[in-house]
């Protein structure tokens, strides 16, 4: 029996083009999606974008058109760049889509006439930028530390409330006890921590109406305010599957998010699917972020990279792998140009490439015909690769890979099959062929076109030398 597996990126704002800190996210998801399909799993991979809010209603207006038509064009963007990236995706939901807007108003409904959100006053301030309401005590400067050159908005207005504070003793313990019916993982386990302490340090109840923001799913029993864009966004995951069938994958096993959302990921999700006596997910993992030579990302520091830049420098799968290969696990990670440039030619154009290069010819060269591999694309051998895949550890898993690159350049300097012949240069080429093939197959999930391309040209029974693979820089 196929093991189910639905795993998730955040949907992205249309206020910004694809930039590779959403390239992040989406390629490590893809990267696990290719590799549950490898273990034999039946996978639902999901991404999309998040239309609705102020944030995108004021960069609409700034290009002076009408917020759909905006949302339409930027999303777009969104939509062609992933394929370009080698991802595959199931479905791309956007939440201007109607089906979506009309689920996310009967789950609202349900969660209202079960008495969990009622109408107050909402006094305090909010990030256009995080859309999101913030504590005085996290400003600083008068400004969010995310935000820094936007203006905090002050807010005085009737709100609905949902009784966020209700669920945080069960979400408590869905984090804490592995047996609790609603158990959920948050990783890595300093993000859960951190989870677990604000949890317990008391949380107030959220907003979840806005009556000043008009570009937004209308509240269905008050037409004069319209659902808080995180309420709508959030419920995207669930709302695909129901829009494309595909319920049965319900609930998530992962929602992979960037650690700056990952409270509503992990807490706030999980307390609305709570209301609604929905299922939760299995797991939430929270990675860094990319930092560009020790700065933030940014359109006014001029230091954006997009995954088109990547792609038209390094190609498709120099691009998967120098996104993979910093990926920031638990802390930033610091790349840039230099530093990408420095990784493609170490470890693609002078590691695999070579490598690949270097067998082929001595192959092609002793002309013999080897036995057709039949290559067993998720090999025994490629269980340490799944242990860090497991724990999204992309960096560990490629560092392991390329020790074997390393030790079988070593080798192939030791044993001198230039200097070999017959039986003797036989079986070296022969054990030479079979490890390429097997790193290959690890490599299937990270850079699929380029493992392929070894696959088929080491299948045997003649090895030719092809084109190289990552041409140096
Ligand atoms: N729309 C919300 C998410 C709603 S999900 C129900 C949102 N969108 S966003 O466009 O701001 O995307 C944020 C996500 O993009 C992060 O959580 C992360 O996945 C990715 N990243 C954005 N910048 C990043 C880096 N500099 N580095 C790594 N990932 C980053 O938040």
């Amino acid at each position: 029996m196929n093991k189910k597996f639905f795993i998730t990126t955040p949907i992205y704002y249309v206020n910004d083009k694809p930039h590779i800190g959403h390239a992040c996210t989406t390629v490590a998801a893809d990267i696990i999606a290719r590799y549950h399909k490898l273990l034999g799993g039946e996978v639902f991979f999901l991404t999309g974008t998040d239309e609705h809010g102020a944030k995108v209603a004021e960069e609409a207006a700034k290009a002076g058109i009408d917020p759909q038509t905006f949302c339409d064009k930027v999303s777009q963007t969104f939509r062609d760049i992933w394929p370009k990236l080698g991802i595959q995706t199931d479905y791309f939901i956007r939440t201007t889509n109607p089906e979506h807007k009309k689920i996310v108003q009967e789950v609202l409904q349900k969660i209202y006439d079960k008495g969990d959100i009622y109408k107050a006053k909402y006094e305090g301030c909010y990030c256009v930028g995080c859309e999101k309401f913030i504590a005085e005590t996290d400003i600083v400067d008068g400004h969010c530390p995310l935000h820094p050159t936007l203006e905090i908005q002050k807010q005085s207005e009737e709100n609905y409330f949902f009784k966020l504070k209700k669920y945080i003793q069960p979400l408590i313990e869905a984090i804490e006890k592995n047996d609790n019916k609603n158990h959920y993982l948050v990783s890595p386990p300093g993000k859960k921590e951190e989870v677990l302490s604000k949890l317990k340090s008391g949380i107030t109840d959220l907003s979840i109406s806005r009556a000043n923001v008009s570009w937004g799913i209308p509240i269905p029993w008050d037409m004069t305010q319209t659902i808080y864009v995180w309420f709508d966004a959030l419920l995207n995951y669930y709302t695909a599957l129901k829009i494309t069938g595909q319920e049965k994958f319900w609930p998530a096993d992962l929602h992979l998010v960037g650690k700056e959302i990952l409270w509503f990921h992990a807490v706030i999700w999980e307390a609305m699917l709570l209301s609604a006596e929905i299922s939760l997910p299995k797991g939430v993992f929270a990675h860094s972020f990319y930092m560009i030579d020790g700065q933030k990302m940014s359109k006014s520091l001029g230091n954006v990279i997009t995954p088109q830049d990547l792609i038209d420098k390094f190609g498709v799968d120099g691009a998967r792998y120098l996104i993979a290969s910093s990926f920031p696990c638990d802390d930033d990670s610091d790349v840039g140009w230099e530093k990408f440039t420095l990784k493609y030619n170490a470890d693609l154009a002078n590691g695999l490439g070579n490598l690949v290069a270097r067998i082929a010819k001595l192959c092609e060269k002793s002309e013999f015909s080897f036995p057709v591999a039949t290559v067993n694309v998720w090999e025994r051998k490629n269980l340490l690769v799944a242990k860090h895949l497991d724990n999204l550890q992309f960096d560990k898993a490629l560092s392991y890979i390329w020790g074997h690159i390393k030790r079988i350049d070593k080798e192939i300097d030791e044993k001198q099959p230039w200097a070999k012949q017959g039986k003797d240069l036989e079986n070296i080429l022969g054990k030479l062929r079979i490890d390429l093939l097997e790193i290959a197959s690890g490599l299937l999930p990270f850079i699929p076109e380029t493992a392929e391309r070894i696959i088929k040209q080491f299948t045997g029974p003649k090895i030719k030398s092809g084109p190289p693979l990552f041409p140096r820089i």
